[in-house]
């Protein structure tokens, strides 16, 4: 087992759904996967359509970062979870 195995990551999500991060290039396309709508346009980190409030947690970009968010803000289009999180989609 590697620290980059990911398979026990919980995601919680505010409209009551939580699933497991399993391994997928982006949070945004976990998200999808389990059908649940984020808002979205460039999926690079620069627009932050995808803002969304990060409750618990922590998450490590996979690119940096480009839109302006808050400190308790993450943008899903470009990080993965770190550990089990909890987000709240707006
Ligand atoms: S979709 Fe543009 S910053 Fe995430």
């Amino acid at each position: 087992m590697t620290t980059k195995d990911s398979k026990n990551i919980e995601v919680a999500v505010n409209t009551g759904t939580s699933f497991y991060f399993n391994e997928e290039d982006t949070l945004l396309i976990a998200l999808e996967k389990q059908n649940i709508e984020v808002h979205y346009h460039c999926r690079e980190g620069y627009c932050g359509a995808c803002r969304t409030k990060l409750k618990s947690g922590s998450v490590e970009y996979t690119t940096d970062p480009l839109a302006f968010i808050d400190d308790d803000e993450i943008l899903p289009c470009c990080c993965i979870p770190t550990g089990n999180i909890e987000i709240e989609l707006y």
